[in-house]
């Protein structure tokens, strides 16, 4: 069975994927190859930085890789915090001050229209290839909701009127921006 290091800490990202892809593939996580070091991500766009982790990991450590990279894209601040929307209200934040900053960023804004954008890139036996899920939706006046994580009380997917945050993990795993980039990379190495 082939092996591929998703390059990952996040447990929930890593049990989704094997759940999908485990029985064709052997899904390594940055652990089990021995990988403990944080990894760069300097880049100005989220494709440039899901290939820069996929690229560093697969050089290193002599593996095949997949590295995934998201951002939120807000319209009318011209795509920020896009590849920032970890640390958009400064390093070692909290998720709570990201939604504070953007609500407040949105506070006299008409225009709410956003979308969240997946990039995954693949490195396998030394060919590169990406794929990208995104899902279009609108920022909400204030939060709603309690479960998932990051920006989900305040971000409304379109045909939906509940927040990301309202909905269970089932349904948005369903049909999340990571779920459509996911499916995407599973079409793609169920077919090789
Ligand atoms: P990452 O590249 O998956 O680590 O995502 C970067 C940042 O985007 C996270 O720290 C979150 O703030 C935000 N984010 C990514 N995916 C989601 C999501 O599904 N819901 C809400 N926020 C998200």
């Amino acid at each position: 069975m082939i092996s591929i290091c998703f390059a990952t800490n996040n447990k929930n990202k890593l049990e989704e994927v094997r759940s999908k892809i485990g029985d064709q593939f052997t899904i390594l996580s940055l652990e089990d190859i021995g990988c403990l070091e944080e990894l760069p991500e300097t880049q100005p766009t989220i494709e440039g930085n899901s290939e820069q982790k996929a690229q560093y990991v697969s050089q290193k450590y002599h593996v095949n890789c997949f590295a995934d990279d998201t951002g939120l894209i807000v319209d009318a601040l011209v795509g920020a915090p896009g590849v920032h929307s970890a640390r958009y209200a400064g390093p070692n934040c909290l998720p709570e001050d990201n939604m504070v900053k953007l609500l407040n960023e949105l506070k006299d804004v008409s225009n709410r229209t956003a979308s969240f954008k997946t990039c995954i890139t693949l490195v396998l036996k030394d060919t590169q290839i990406q794929f990208e899920g995104s899902v279009s939706g609108t920022i909400l006046q204030e939060k709603h909701g309690e479960k998932g994580f990051g920006y989900d009380p305040i971000f409304q997917p379109h045909g939906y009127n509940i927040s990301f945050a309202e909905m269970s993990m089932e349904e948005k795993n369903k049909m999340s921006h990571r779920a459509l980039a996911v499916a995407k990379l599973e079409a793609y190495l169920k077919s090789i």
